[in-house]
């Protein structure tokens, strides 16, 4: 795997793999990996010849009081997490190069930036259109990999690859989870054991919407507060929202008629996690 720090390095390398035909495949991150990145680094690599990593915590993506000075980083062991998988390139630039002196652009996704989390987080996303938009420039891939955990963000990036006709294909994929159901999380380092052992309650709670929706409930108000109330029992966690929302559109629903969206984040402490699972009628 080659380290590469520069912009116009990372532009060689790529333009060195199509020269020579083959695909490429890109993994955006901030780093600190866990499988849930890796999970992504796999399905590119069982489709592009070449795959690419980015890790740059973005402070574009971050508000005033938000952790990007505390937000984990460990370069020595993703890289070796990142070898192992047998990435061929780790792209890990600087701020500077990122956002040199005089930036001022920035790319909105209007609509879908302000629901869920964009409520507590203004500017949030507007900071990840941008610097996707910038990454897919720099890197140039055939696909970009992203996580069905940030579901706003991949609806939101998804969005964006198609209103600029962007000549990549975003693939999202599955939500993974450690054994007691929490979703895989850079930040679920920063809970304490307490806070750990509460925090499975979310995908409880999720689990118990689907059970809900599976024995007939359609109502989305009923079913946010079946969640609401699932999580209220639990006194650690405080909910910032539980919403049940159309998965392309982001809108919140009255009734189930198609597939839904289940969407919280709850703090624990000063932690914030997010998650969401998809649910609509099985196949028959
Ligand atoms: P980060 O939080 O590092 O996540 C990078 C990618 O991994 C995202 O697509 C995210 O959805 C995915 N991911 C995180 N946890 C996951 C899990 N448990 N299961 C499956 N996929 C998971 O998301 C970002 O970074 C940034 O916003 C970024 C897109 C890199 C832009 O800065």
């Amino acid at each position: 795997m080659i380290l590469i720090e520069t912009i116009r390095a990372m532009r060689t390398a790529v333009r060195n793999f199509r020269t020579v035909g083959q695909s490429v495949g890109f993994v955006p991150t901030m780093g600190f990996l866990h499988e849930g990145h890796l999970s992504l680094v796999r399905a590119s690599k069982a489709r592009a010849d070449r795959t690419v990593v980015s890790i740059f915590v973005n402070p574009a993506q971050f508000g005033p009081d938000e952790d990007l000075e505390r937000y984990p980083r460990d370069l020595a062991r993703d890289r070796a997490l990142l070898e192992r998988e047998g990435v061929d390139v780790l792209f890990h630039p600087s701020r500077e190069e990122m956002y040199p002196e005089g930036f001022r652009t920035s790319v909105e996704v209007r609509g879908l930036q302000d629901p869920l989390c964009g409520r507590s987080r203004p500017g949030h996303f507007a900071g990840v259109a941008t610097v996707c938009l910038k990454l897919f420039e720099i890197v140039r891939p055939d696909e970009a990999y992203f996580g069905q955990k940030d579901a706003q963000q991949a609806v939101l990036v998804r969005r964006m690859a198609q209103d600029l006709n962007l000549d990549l294909e975003v693939v999202v994929r599955p939500t993974v989870r450690e054994t007691d159901g929490l979703a895989m999380s850079s930040r679920n380092g920063y809970l304490s054991p307490e806070e750990r052992a509460a925090a499975p309650v979310l995908y409880r709670s999720l689990e118990r919407a689907r059970a809900l929706y599976e024995a007939g409930e359609r109502d989305a108000g009923r079913i946010a507060e079946a969640v609401r109330g699932a999580i209220g029992g639990e006194p650690l966690a405080a909910v910032e929202y539980v919403d049940v929302v159309d998965p392309a559109e982001l809108l919140p629903l009255e009734r189930i008629e198609g597939a839904a969206l289940v969407a919280l984040a709850v703090r624990f402490g000063s932690t914030r996690l997010i998650d969401n699972i998809l649910i609509q009628a099985k196949e028959t």
